[in-house]
Order: C-alpha cells, then sequence, then structure tokens
C-alpha cells in the first residue's frame, strides 16, 4: 500500500447503482460528507468518495463509486462494475417503475460485476410514505428471492444510511 492507504487494514470497492433519480448521489454525500441536497443535479458518467470504516478493530478505507442512472451512461458505468465487492442497488419507493427496474440492475451487477458480489437492495424515500408506491413488503420479498439484503432508507431525513453502507461492509469483511 502506499502512504495515503498506511493505515487501513483494507481497502474496498463499492459502488451504487439504480435509475436515475433514486437518490444514489445524496445517500453517498449523506454517507461520505454529512450532506443532502434537494436541488442535485444527475449524475454524469461517475464520481466517487471514500470513508473509513472501523470494523471489528479493523480500519476499512471503502472507495464508493455513484454510477450514472441515465440510460446514455449505460455502457460506461458498467465497466465500473468490475473489482466491486459490494454494491447498493437503489430504487425508489414513490415510483414503481424504479422497482421494477431492479432486475435490470441486477442482471448488470451481475453480468459485470465480481460474481460473489454483496448486493443491498436499498427503498429510499421512506420520508414520503404519502406517496409510496412499493410496499416494504414488495422489496423485502424480492430482496429474499435474489439472496440480497434490504432495507428502506431515507438520504433526506439520515434514516438507515449509515446501516445500509455498514451492512455491506460487513458483509464483505
Ligand atoms: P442519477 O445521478 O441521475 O442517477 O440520480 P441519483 O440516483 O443520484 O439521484 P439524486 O441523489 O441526484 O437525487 C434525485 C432527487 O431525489 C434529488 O432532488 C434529491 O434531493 C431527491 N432525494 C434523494 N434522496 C431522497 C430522500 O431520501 N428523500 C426525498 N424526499 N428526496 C430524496
Ligand atoms: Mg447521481
Amino acid at each position: 500500500a502506499d502512504s495515503f492507504d498506511e493505515e487501513c487494514d483494507y481497502l474496498f470497492k463499492a459502488v451504487l447503482t439504480g435509475d436515475s433519480g433514486v437518490g444514489k448521489s445524496n445517500l453517498l454525500s449523506r454517507f461520505a460528507r454529512a450532506e443532502f441536497r434537494l436541488d442535485s443535479k444527475p449524475t454524469i458518467g461517475v464520481e466517487f468518495a471514500y470513508r473509513n470504516i472501523k470494523v471489528a478493530d479493523k480500519l476499512i478505507k471503502t472507495q464508493i463509486w455513484d454510477t450514472a442512472g441515465q440510460e446514455r451512461f449505460r455502457a460506461i458505468t458498467s465497466s465500473y462494475y468490475r473489482g466491486a465487492l459490494g454494491a447498493l442497488l437503489v430504487y425508489d419507493i414513490t415510483r414503481a417503475a424504479t422497482f421494477e427496474n431492479v432486475k435490470k440492475w441486477l442482471r448488470e451487477l451481475r453480468d459485470f460485476g465480481n460474481s460473489d458480489m454483496v448486493i443491498v437492495l436499498v427503498g429510499n424515500k421512506s420520508d414520503l410514505n404519502h406517496s409510496r408506491e412499493v410496499e416494504e413488503e414488495e422489496g423485502r420479498r424480492l430482496a429474499e428471492s435474489e439472496d440480497l439484503f434490504f432495507m428502506e432508507t431515507s438520504a433526506m431525513d439520515n434514516v438507515n444510511v449509515e446501516e445500509a453502507f455498514l451492512e455491506m461492509v460487513r458483509r464483505i469483511h
């Protein structure tokens, strides 16, 4: 390891994927910098952030790649799945179409990523319960049938964000 990583016991690469507008960039900014923006712009290509996480006395440096959900970036973003040990596959609980697309994203992760990648299915925007289109139970059932972990989150209210990322890192570890 170079000096930058000297104090870390492990370096993990993880990716965020899912339809445009589901809240991937805000989940990452919430997790990495404690920030949330109502007016965030769609991601162009990919961006990344780091956060060090302590798990069972080991310091784990997590490099998280935030990919664009827009269709026109698909060819670029899938190339970033290689080498990733973990993924958060995100949908928006207020837009059923984003949940229906989960299977498509899952196929991409499995085609281009590591075969033993730890995947957490994330239903984001749980603060918008009044306009919910996907029941929590539906998310849980899909996760079970596809062998994924599951969590509903709110990047806005900071609910379960830390837990979703930590769950992924713990399972990799
Ligand atoms: P792409 O980069 O295009 O793939 O989109 P994205 O998945 O990164 O979505 P982004 O994080 O940019 O969020 C899209 C919109 O949803 C923004 O207006 C956010 O403020 C909003 N948003 C994100 N998370 C939440 C949440 O938990 N609750 C609510 N109410 N809004 C959210
Ligand atoms: Mg984004």
